[in-house]
Formats: C-alpha cells, structure tokens, sequence
C-alpha cells in the first residue's frame, strides 16, 4: 500500500481510505446492514493495508463509532480515524440542523472519545460549516482539544475557499473532505487551488459517485437510500447520468479495468495531496477499489477522461435543496 503525507503538519496514510458511513446509514439503515460483513470488510481493509477509516458520529448515530471501535477490539492495528461532527438528529434519524459552538464541539468529542473507546481522536471536523457560529470558534475549539492532547488533527468538511482559508489562520488545516470525482468537479474551480496553496490535503469522497460511477446501480432505491432523495438518481436525471457512465464504462472495458477501478485510479491520479476516500459495506467491493491502485493512467487517457467529463456533466444536485445550502458550489 502506497502512503501519503496528510496536510503540511499530518500523519502518512494509505493512499486509499475506508469511509464506514454505509455499514451504518444513507445505504440502509443500522438495522439493515450487514454488520458481520461490515466488521470484515474493515478487518479486510486492514489487512491490504489501509490505515486510514473515516466516519461521523452522526453515522446511524452513534452507531457507526461504536461498529468500528468493535471491529478494532480484536486487531493490533491502529488505523487514523477521521471523525465528523456536527449533524443533528432526532432519536428516529431525522436531521434536525447543525450545531458547531465551541460547548457543542467539545461536548460532541466527549461522546466520540467514549464509542470509539480511545483518548485521542485523530482527525476532528465539522462535519458542515455552521452558518450560525464563526468559523474560527469552531476551529478555535477543536485546536483547544488538540492543546489538551484529545485531537491530533483539524479538518474541515465542504468548506468554501473563504472558510478554509479562515479557519487555517486559526490553526493549521491537516486535511480537507469533500465530494471529488468524475461526476463532481467543482472543486477545480477554485477550492482545490486554495487547499493546495495552503498545504491542505483533499480527502475525497463520493470518488465513485455514490455508486453512479461503478455502473452496477440499481434503478429503485430503498426508501432508506438517501440516494433517493438526491435529484442526481432521479427520473430523467439518472437515465441521463446512467447513459454518461456507459461512456465510462466503454472508457474502462478499453482499459481492462472495471469501471468503479477507473474513476477511483482518475482521483488517484489527481496530485499527491488527494486521497480517495471510498465508502465498502462488502469485501468484494472493497477488493475491486483496492485494486484500482495499480491502473496506471497516461497523459493522454487522463486528458481523455477529462474532456469526457467535464463539470457539469452530470444531471441534478448531488444534494436534495436544503443540503446543497451548505456544501461548495
Ligand atoms: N464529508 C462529507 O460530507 C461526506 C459525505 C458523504 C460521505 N462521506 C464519507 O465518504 C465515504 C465515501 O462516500 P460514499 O460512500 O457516499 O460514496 P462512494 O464511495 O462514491 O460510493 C459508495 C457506494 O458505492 C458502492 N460501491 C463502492 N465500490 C463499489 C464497487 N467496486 N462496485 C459496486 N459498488 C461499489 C457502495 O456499495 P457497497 O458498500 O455495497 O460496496 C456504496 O453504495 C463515506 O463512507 C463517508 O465516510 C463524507
């Protein structure tokens, strides 16, 4: 497993990194998941060398720190676990806002200390900026937990140029999370030059577009499939968007790759400064994406993939209205 350096002042991490949301939430619900899988498919990331697991207290709420604290039980490792905060939820999981006051954060860290049963979070941000609350008391709060030795890291989470370069004046920003792939380029316009001018790494999620990119969607999704709420897999949208990814696929059978290994090797092939964060509930998947390591691009078959999907081509928010309010733009 080739590594990357994380920010100007972060750890080295496997270049490819597990997200965990789906084992417990936005794919199904806690209650549906397979958690026997889900703990192997963690073992199993372990195994290959991953040792980079992203999560958010707000995952099934709670629920995914407490699967990932139990799949760790057993295992020498200890990977880098990059942990959200922020969302709020109703006990039947409804989002209910964003609370990101320096009292919330600390309180927030308090309870991730205790489900992920360690003394020390390694990577902690606001899981959305809180249009309520500064910025820079925000980051000031997670900076004073890394004072008292309970944070490693700060990172932010779909952060505007604006922001970042606020709280980065605050302290330093190790890593930076947001949505990057072939479906969603907008970070080229103007965030991605930010983070690079500041020594801030992207860790980019969705790089399969939420399934989109591997070509093996399904049409109807479960009434507990957040996808089913995103205009990007609705109606005319996704007949679109799945007609855009038979180019992707032509583009990967040419390759002799699968299609999910050439959209996760395109981020991969992005600079040094991105790490692919890709979110497998099963190991067969998990497998295929590791694999996508060893798909080397040319220039040329970069600048292929680049001029057939330029931002844009996609059809519908990745984001019913009310969560496109508070991601970039
Ligand atoms: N910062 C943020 O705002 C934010 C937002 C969303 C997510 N995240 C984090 O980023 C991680 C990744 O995002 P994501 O999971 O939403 O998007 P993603 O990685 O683009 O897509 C995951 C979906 O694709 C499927 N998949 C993955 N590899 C596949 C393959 N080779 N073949 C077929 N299907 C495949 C997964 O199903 P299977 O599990 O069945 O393989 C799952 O349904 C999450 O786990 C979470 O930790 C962060």
């Amino acid at each position: 497993m080739q590594l990357r350096k994380l920010g100007k002042n972060g750890p080295m991490v496997s270049e490819l990194s597990l997200g965990c949301m789906g084992m417990s939430d936005f794919y199904g619900t806690k209650e549906t998941r397979d958690r026997k899988e889900s703990i192997a498919t963690i073992h199993a990331a372990l195994d290959a060398g991953v040792n980079f697991l992203n999560t958010g207290d707000f995952y099934g709420i709670g629920h995914n720190e407490l699967l990932i604290s139990e799949a760790l039980k057993t295992r020498p490792d200890k990977p880098l676990i990059s942990v959200k905060f922020g969302a709020l939820r109703t006990p039947s999981g409804d989002f209910i806002g964003y609370d990101a006051r320096p009292s919330s954060v600390k309180n927030f860290a308090a309870h991730t200390l205790t489900r992920l049963g360690t003394d020390v979070i390694d990577i902690y941000q606001p899981s959305r900026v809180d249009p309520n609350v500064p910025i820079e008391d925000t980051v000031g709060a997670v900076a004073e937990l890394i004072r008292e030795g309970k944070v490693r890291y700060l990172g932010l989470s779909e952060a505007s140029p604006e922001n970042l370069r606020r709280a980065h004046k605050v302290y330093p920003v190790t890593a930076l999370e947001v949505e990057y792939s072939l479906a969603t380029r907008v970070i080229e316009k103007e965030l991605l030059q930010t983070a690079r001018e500041l020594g801030v790494s992207v860790v980019a999620y969705g790089v399969v577009g939420r399934g989109l990119l591997t070509g093996t969607i399904e049409t109807k999704l479960g009434v507990a499939d957040f996808r089913a709420n995103s205009p990007r897999f609705q109606g005319k949208n996704l007949e679109a968007n799945l007609e855009r990814v038979s180019l992707l696929q032509e583009l990967a059978k040419k390759k002799g790759c699968s299609t999910a290994q050439l959209a996760i090797a395109w981020v991969l092939h992005k600079g040094n400064d991105i790490v692919p964060l890709i979110g497998s509930t099963r190991r067969a998947s998990l497998q295929e994406n590791l694999e996508a390591q060893s798909v080397k691009l040319s220039a040329e078959e970069i600048e292929t993939l680049d001029a057939t999907f330029p931002e844009g081509t996609f059809q519908g928010d990745r984001y019913p209205a009310h969560g496109m309010q508070l991601v970039v733009k």
